[in-house]
Protein backbone atom coordinates (compact mmCIF):
# COMPACT_ATOMS: atom_id res chain seq x y z
CA UNK A 1 0.00 0.00 0.00
CA UNK A 2 1.44 3.32 -1.16
CA UNK A 3 1.78 5.83 2.15
CA UNK A 4 -0.51 8.94 1.53
CA UNK A 5 -0.16 11.45 4.15
CA UNK A 6 -1.08 15.02 4.40
CA UNK A 7 1.70 17.01 7.22
CA UNK A 8 -0.02 18.25 10.40
CA UNK A 9 1.07 21.99 11.15
CA UNK A 10 3.87 22.46 12.79
CA UNK A 11 4.85 19.18 13.05
CA UNK A 12 3.59 15.09 12.53
CA UNK A 13 1.81 13.51 9.73
CA UNK A 14 -2.21 12.26 8.97
CA UNK A 15 -2.16 8.96 7.52
CA UNK A 16 -5.96 8.93 6.50
CA UNK A 17 -7.28 5.45 4.33
CA UNK A 18 -8.75 5.40 1.22
CA UNK A 19 -10.49 2.68 2.14
CA UNK A 20 -12.11 3.58 5.31
CA UNK A 21 -11.81 0.29 7.69
CA UNK A 22 -9.01 -1.23 6.24
CA UNK A 23 -6.41 -2.88 9.13
CA UNK A 24 -3.86 -0.74 10.26
CA UNK A 25 -1.60 -3.87 9.78
CA UNK A 26 -2.11 -2.90 5.83
CA UNK A 27 0.13 0.21 6.56
CA UNK A 28 4.02 -1.11 6.50
CA UNK A 29 5.31 -0.34 10.17
CA UNK A 30 8.94 0.42 8.60
CA UNK A 31 6.98 3.01 6.39
CA UNK A 32 5.54 4.66 9.22
CA UNK A 33 8.37 4.22 11.24
CA UNK A 34 10.18 6.41 8.39
CA UNK A 35 7.57 8.60 9.12
CA UNK A 36 7.78 8.88 12.20
CA UNK A 37 11.50 9.46 12.12
CA UNK A 38 10.71 12.18 10.28
CA UNK A 39 7.57 13.79 11.70
CA UNK A 40 7.74 12.90 14.84
CA UNK A 41 4.13 11.90 15.65
CA UNK A 42 1.90 10.07 13.35
CA UNK A 43 -1.96 9.49 13.24
CA UNK A 44 -3.94 6.78 11.67
CA UNK A 45 -7.00 7.94 10.39
CA UNK A 46 -10.51 5.89 9.23
CA UNK A 47 -9.24 2.34 9.74
CA UNK A 48 -11.05 -0.46 11.11
CA UNK A 49 -11.56 -0.33 15.03
CA UNK A 50 -9.30 -2.53 17.33
CA UNK A 51 -12.09 -4.59 18.49
CA UNK A 52 -10.15 -5.57 22.07
CA UNK A 53 -6.94 -4.23 23.88
CA UNK A 54 -6.02 -7.70 23.19
CA UNK A 55 -6.16 -6.86 19.63
CA UNK A 56 -4.85 -3.51 19.80
CA UNK A 57 -1.30 -5.16 21.53
CA UNK A 58 -1.15 -7.35 18.59
CA UNK A 59 -0.95 -4.42 16.92
CA UNK A 60 1.45 -2.79 18.88
CA UNK A 61 4.27 -5.97 18.83
CA UNK A 62 4.52 -4.75 15.52
CA UNK A 63 6.46 -1.54 16.39
CA UNK A 64 9.11 -3.19 19.06
CA UNK A 65 9.18 -4.58 22.83
CA UNK A 66 6.26 -3.52 24.67
CA UNK A 67 7.18 -2.21 27.70
CA UNK A 68 5.01 -3.81 30.99
CA UNK A 69 3.65 -1.99 33.87
CA UNK A 70 2.06 -3.17 37.02
CA UNK A 71 -1.26 -3.46 34.93
CA UNK A 72 0.25 -4.84 32.15
CA UNK A 73 -0.03 -3.57 29.13
CA UNK A 74 -2.26 -1.54 28.33
CA UNK A 75 -3.25 1.96 30.18
CA UNK A 76 -6.82 2.82 30.18
CA UNK A 77 -7.36 6.33 30.42
CA UNK A 78 -10.88 7.14 31.22
CA UNK A 79 -12.36 9.62 34.18
CA UNK A 80 -12.43 7.81 37.00
CA UNK A 81 -14.83 8.72 39.83
CA UNK A 82 -12.78 10.18 42.69
CA UNK A 83 -9.84 9.89 41.25
CA UNK A 84 -6.28 8.99 43.55
CA UNK A 85 -3.83 11.12 40.79
CA UNK A 86 -4.91 13.74 38.16
CA UNK A 87 -4.63 11.17 35.05
CA UNK A 88 -7.73 9.42 35.87
CA UNK A 89 -9.71 12.88 36.77
CA UNK A 90 -11.17 15.60 33.95
CA UNK A 91 -8.38 17.94 34.73
CA UNK A 92 -5.82 19.11 32.69
CA UNK A 93 -2.42 17.11 32.67
CA UNK A 94 0.57 19.31 33.09
CA UNK A 95 3.49 18.63 29.82
CA UNK A 96 5.84 15.76 31.02
CA UNK A 97 7.81 13.02 29.39
CA UNK A 98 6.21 9.14 30.03
CA UNK A 99 8.96 6.70 31.68
CA UNK A 100 10.45 9.50 33.49
CA UNK A 101 9.64 8.00 36.93
CA UNK A 102 10.45 4.54 35.63
CA UNK A 103 13.34 2.17 35.42
CA UNK A 104 13.32 2.10 31.44
CA UNK A 105 12.07 5.46 29.26
CA UNK A 106 9.96 3.73 26.01
CA UNK A 107 10.42 5.59 22.90
CA UNK A 108 7.16 5.38 21.34
CA UNK A 109 3.41 6.19 23.12
CA UNK A 110 0.91 4.31 21.25
CA UNK A 111 -2.58 5.57 21.38
CA UNK A 112 -5.59 4.27 20.66
CA UNK A 113 -9.05 6.40 20.84
CA UNK A 114 -11.85 3.91 21.93
CA UNK A 115 -14.43 6.55 21.91
CA UNK A 116 -13.74 10.60 21.37
CA UNK A 117 -15.28 13.29 23.60
CA UNK A 118 -17.40 15.66 22.15
CA UNK A 119 -16.32 18.81 20.05
CA UNK A 120 -17.07 20.98 22.23
CA UNK A 121 -15.53 19.13 25.56
CA UNK A 122 -12.51 19.49 25.39
CA UNK A 123 -9.73 16.86 25.85
CA UNK A 124 -7.00 17.04 23.08
CA UNK A 125 -3.86 15.16 23.92
CA UNK A 126 -0.71 18.18 24.00
CA UNK A 127 2.35 17.88 22.38
CA UNK A 128 5.17 20.04 22.44
CA UNK A 129 8.18 19.80 19.98
CA UNK A 130 10.84 20.23 22.40
CA UNK A 131 13.58 20.03 19.59
CA UNK A 132 11.98 23.02 17.50
CA UNK A 133 11.48 24.84 20.89
CA UNK A 134 15.15 25.00 20.69
CA UNK A 135 15.77 26.21 17.68
CA UNK A 136 14.17 29.26 18.43
CA UNK A 137 15.38 30.22 21.71
CA UNK A 138 17.55 33.06 22.75
CA UNK A 139 21.29 32.77 23.91
CA UNK A 140 20.27 33.81 27.51
CA UNK A 141 17.78 30.90 27.54
CA UNK A 142 19.61 28.34 26.37
CA UNK A 143 22.35 29.47 28.80
CA UNK A 144 19.79 29.49 31.83
CA UNK A 145 18.38 25.83 30.43
CA UNK A 146 21.53 24.43 30.17
CA UNK A 147 22.45 24.41 33.18
CA UNK A 148 19.56 24.09 35.26
CA UNK A 149 17.93 20.73 36.57
CA UNK A 150 14.22 19.69 37.57
CA UNK A 151 14.26 17.55 40.64
CA UNK A 152 10.71 15.62 40.51
CA UNK A 153 9.44 13.52 43.10
CA UNK A 154 5.81 11.57 42.49
CA UNK A 155 4.30 8.77 44.60
CA UNK A 156 0.78 6.88 43.22
CA UNK A 157 -0.18 3.66 42.65
CA UNK A 158 2.28 2.26 40.35
CA UNK A 159 5.63 3.65 41.81
CA UNK A 160 6.97 5.83 44.24
CA UNK A 161 10.66 8.02 42.57
CA UNK A 162 12.77 10.58 42.30
CA UNK A 163 13.86 12.18 38.84
CA UNK A 164 16.44 14.42 38.48
CA UNK A 165 17.24 15.26 34.49
CA UNK A 166 18.74 18.36 33.16
CA UNK A 167 16.30 20.84 30.88
CA UNK A 168 18.36 20.37 27.95
CA UNK A 169 20.09 17.00 27.22
CA UNK A 170 20.27 14.79 24.15
CA UNK A 171 18.02 13.11 22.03
CA UNK A 172 19.54 9.13 23.25
CA UNK A 173 20.33 7.51 19.44
CA UNK A 174 20.27 10.67 17.30
CA UNK A 175 22.50 12.96 19.30
CA UNK A 176 19.85 16.19 18.75
CA UNK A 177 19.25 18.99 21.44
CA UNK A 178 15.80 17.97 23.21
CA UNK A 179 14.60 19.46 26.66
CA UNK A 180 13.07 17.20 29.53
CA UNK A 181 10.97 19.16 31.64
CA UNK A 182 8.03 17.94 34.31
CA UNK A 183 5.94 21.44 33.95
CA UNK A 184 4.54 22.53 37.94
CA UNK A 185 0.80 22.43 37.83
CA UNK A 186 -0.47 25.67 38.01
CA UNK A 187 -0.19 27.51 41.16
CA UNK A 188 -2.84 27.67 43.27
CA UNK A 189 -5.07 25.46 41.86
CA UNK A 190 -6.40 22.89 44.55
CA UNK A 191 -8.47 21.13 42.08
CA UNK A 192 -5.25 19.20 40.60
CA UNK A 193 -5.47 15.76 42.53
CA UNK A 194 -1.76 14.50 43.76
CA UNK A 195 0.82 16.98 41.86
CA UNK A 196 4.79 15.79 41.97
CA UNK A 197 7.13 17.90 44.29
CA UNK A 198 9.64 19.97 42.08
CA UNK A 199 12.62 21.53 42.01
CA UNK A 200 15.09 23.17 40.46
CA UNK A 201 19.07 22.57 40.93
CA UNK A 202 21.96 25.11 38.97
CA UNK A 203 20.07 27.99 38.81
CA UNK A 204 19.23 31.36 41.65
CA UNK A 205 16.34 31.17 43.14
CA UNK A 206 15.25 34.36 41.73
CA UNK A 207 15.92 32.98 37.95
CA UNK A 208 13.64 29.77 38.87
CA UNK A 209 10.36 32.51 37.43
CA UNK A 210 11.84 33.15 34.80
CA UNK A 211 12.50 29.62 33.80
CA UNK A 212 9.56 28.32 33.95
CA UNK A 213 7.69 31.26 32.00
CA UNK A 214 10.49 31.23 29.39
CA UNK A 215 9.81 27.29 29.09
CA UNK A 216 5.91 28.15 29.19
CA UNK A 217 6.18 30.30 26.59
CA UNK A 218 8.88 27.85 24.22
CA UNK A 219 6.78 24.54 24.95
CA UNK A 220 3.32 26.34 24.24
CA UNK A 221 4.52 28.26 21.37
CA UNK A 222 1.93 27.83 18.70
CA UNK A 223 4.87 27.09 15.58
CA UNK A 224 6.51 24.44 18.62
CA UNK A 225 2.75 23.02 19.46
CA UNK A 226 0.02 20.63 18.54
CA UNK A 227 -3.29 19.50 20.58
CA UNK A 228 -4.68 16.13 19.07
CA UNK A 229 -8.48 16.70 19.03
CA UNK A 230 -9.33 12.88 19.12
CA UNK A 231 -11.74 10.63 16.37
CA UNK A 232 -13.15 7.83 17.79
CA UNK A 233 -10.49 5.04 16.10
CA UNK A 234 -7.12 7.22 15.65
CA UNK A 235 -4.30 5.67 16.34
CA UNK A 236 -1.35 8.35 17.56
CA UNK A 237 2.24 7.05 17.30
CA UNK A 238 4.17 9.72 19.52
CA UNK A 239 7.86 10.56 19.99
CA UNK A 240 8.51 10.27 23.61
CA UNK A 241 12.43 10.92 23.13
CA UNK A 242 11.96 14.31 21.36
CA UNK A 243 8.58 15.69 22.25
CA UNK A 244 6.81 16.36 25.84
CA UNK A 245 3.12 15.75 26.05
CA UNK A 246 0.21 16.57 28.28
CA UNK A 247 -3.82 16.66 28.21
CA UNK A 248 -6.61 19.66 27.97
CA UNK A 249 -9.20 19.30 30.78
CA UNK A 250 -12.31 17.84 29.40
CA UNK A 251 -16.31 18.39 30.56
CA UNK A 252 -17.10 15.48 33.40
CA UNK A 253 -18.71 12.59 32.58
CA UNK A 254 -17.64 13.34 28.84
CA UNK A 255 -17.28 9.54 26.32
CA UNK A 256 -13.68 10.32 26.11
CA UNK A 257 -11.53 6.89 26.16
CA UNK A 258 -7.97 6.39 25.08
CA UNK A 259 -5.92 3.54 25.70
CA UNK A 260 -2.14 3.79 25.47
CA UNK A 261 1.03 1.59 24.93
CA UNK A 262 4.44 1.92 25.84
CA UNK A 263 6.83 0.36 22.78
CA UNK A 264 10.27 0.26 24.04
CA UNK A 265 13.37 1.15 21.82
CA UNK A 266 15.87 -0.71 20.34
CA UNK A 267 17.83 -1.68 22.51
CA UNK A 268 15.64 -0.37 25.72
CA UNK A 269 16.67 2.94 27.20
CA UNK A 270 17.58 2.94 30.76
CA UNK A 271 16.04 5.90 32.20
CA UNK A 272 19.61 8.20 33.12
CA UNK A 273 17.90 10.51 35.20
CA UNK A 274 16.08 8.28 37.79
CA UNK A 275 17.38 8.64 41.50
CA UNK A 276 14.85 6.23 42.94
CA UNK A 277 12.32 3.70 42.12
CA UNK A 278 10.21 2.05 43.72
FE1 LIG B 1 2.05 10.79 29.95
Amino acid sequence: MKLNYKKIHPFGAMVETAHPGNAPQQVQVSDLRALFNQEHLVVLRGFQNFASKDEFCTYCDLWGEISLWPFDKVLELVEQKNPEDHIFDHNYVPLHWDGMYRPQVPEYQIFHCVSAPEKNQGGRTAFSNTALALERISASERELWARTSGVYERKMEFYHSKTVAPIITSHPTKGFPVIRYCEPPKAGDESFVNHPTYDFQGLRQEEVEGLIQGLQKALYAPENFYAHEWQTGDIVISDNYTLLHGREAFTSGASRHLRRVHVLGSPPLQNPHLVFHS
